[in-house]
């Protein structure tokens, strides 16, 4: 083998043995990420998938849809205030509801379980998706019978194929979908801010 063969061959090998071991340090630089993603906190986990969205609500009129809607994530953030009269009938039709007690805790944060699914009773805030395939809900605040529902007491109808959600989105029985609305990490950074996407430093 000439010198010049020689040096060929050896600046071949070098090259496999550089590329070789970048693999090395990409496996064990995924092998070693594992366990550190367990101990990520909500916030570092949701920051990680997407900007926060600050909303200004000052603006907020009672019973009606913040606009112009805001999004996060590219999916529209509903946002409304409740008064006292409509915060109580949330409790009266209870045993209509698939899950009155937000017992599927994929759907909303820890601090959103409650008995309206939100931080402040008198401000909800959902994702306006219906959890069946993925169309907006009309909100119809209105207190009356309605086609799709005789005993309507306020809430979100999905058109799309009849899904029915009160006004705390949770679901009705005996329609396609199935879960409550998706209630995003959110908190408060004054009285008219709220932040979406994170959890706050209290949660
Ligand atoms: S997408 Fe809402 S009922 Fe089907």
């Amino acid at each position: 083998m000439s010198d010049g063969t020689a040096h060929a061959v050896n600046k071949k090998r070098r090259r496999f043995l550089i590329g070789s071991t970048s693999l090395v340090g990409v496996a064990g630089a995924a092998g070693a990420a594992v366990p550190f993603v367990g101990s990520w906190n909500p916030s570092a986990r949701a920051l990680a998938a997407g900007a926060p969205t600050t909303i200004d609500i000052s603006r907020l009129s009672p019973g009606e849809l913040l606009g112009p809607m805001p999004a996060w994530r590219g999916k529209p953030v509903y946002v409304f205030s409740r008064d006292e009269a409509t915060l109580e009938r949330l409790q009266t039709e209870l045993d209509r509801l698939s899950d009155p007690d937000s017992e599927n805790t994929d759907q909303q944060p820890e601090y959103c379980q409650n008995e309206h699914r939100s931080r402040k009773p008198e401000v909800m805030i959902m994702i306006g998706l219906c959890t069946h395939l993925g169309c907006a809900p009309l909100m119809n605040p209105e207190v009356q019978p309605q086609d799709y529902d005789s005993e309507w007491i306020g809430g979100f109808f999905c058109p799309c194929h009849g899904s029915m959600f009160d006004l705390a989105g949770r679901v009705y029985k005996g329609v396609p979908a199935p879960d409550n609305l998706l209630v995003p990490p959110h908190y408060y950074e004054s009285d008219d801010v709220v932040v979406i996407g994170l959890d706050g430093e209290n949660s």
